[in-house]
């Protein structure tokens, strides 16, 4: 795949150890919610290390005052993409208790793997929020690419994508399309097959994390 600024690949030992896992056909429903929501915290606190909004506050320690830099209240959104997205909101709100989550629901045509958008309810006032789309599979970067353009319409200036596993087709095609935006990716898969699928992947999220087939 051709370089791009702002995809990041994570090559964490840790996370490819729990990606292992999470890919494993055995693994159970419980073990690969709670993988998705580990990777997904493992990730966030790469991907924010220089990307927080922040504000300087006075603490008062048992010797003195001093001025720390504090996460800024309420500057981040959550926008998972339904279904599979979901499964990383817990994963955030533990290190962001209070961020608030918007939902956009889309699917792909299963014949033309292209997305169709079925719900959208977003927080007030994400316009001025740190907005972290989640989706723990960017195929062919139709979904990623369709939900990141909706909230750009919508006002959102500052958006960052997260995918646990990334095709190249897909990592391209959202990095090309949002140049603004940065695309973080914990592995990078061989391709896609031809139903979109990605290879070797972990079959489809939605349907391991909800136990739906
Ligand atoms: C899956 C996945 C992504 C999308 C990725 O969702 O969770 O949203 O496919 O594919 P793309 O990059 O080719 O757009 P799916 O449409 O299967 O819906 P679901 O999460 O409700 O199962
Ligand atoms: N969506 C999934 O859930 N898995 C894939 O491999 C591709 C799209």
């Amino acid at each position: 795949m051709k370089h791009y600024d702002n995809v990041i690949i994570f090559d964490h030992p840790l996370i490819r150890h729990k990606i292992a896992i999470l890919r494993d056909e055995k693994t159970s429903m419980k073990e690969f919610r709670e993988l998705i929501e580990e990777i997904t915290t493992l990730m966030t606190y790469e991907s924010l290390h220089d990307g927080v909004p922040t504000v300087k506050k006075i603490v008062k320690t048992p010797l003195e005052e001093c001025e720390q830099t504090v996460v800024a209240d309420n500057a981040i959104a959550i926008v998972p993409i339904l279904r599979a997205g979901l499964g990383m909101v817990n994963g955030i709100h533990v290190l962001f208790p209070g961020a608030r989550v918007g939902h956009i629901g889309m699917y792909r045509d299963e014949e033309t793997l292209e997305p169709k958008e079925y719900y959208c309810k977003l927080p007030d006032g994400i316009e001025d929020k740190l907005v972290l789309v989640v989706d723990p599979m960017l195929a062919t970067g139709g979904s990623a690419c369709d939900a990141i353009a909706l909230l750009k319409k919508r006002g959102c200036k500052n958006i960052k994508f997260m995918a646990i596993i990334g095709a190249p087709e897909g990592v391209s095609k959202v990095a090309e399309a949002h140049p603004d935006v940065n695309v973080y990716v914990s592995t990078l898969d061989r391709q896609l097959n031809e139903h979109g699928y990605i290879l070797p992947g972990l079959g489809d999220a939605g349907d391991r994390l909800f136990g739906t087939k």
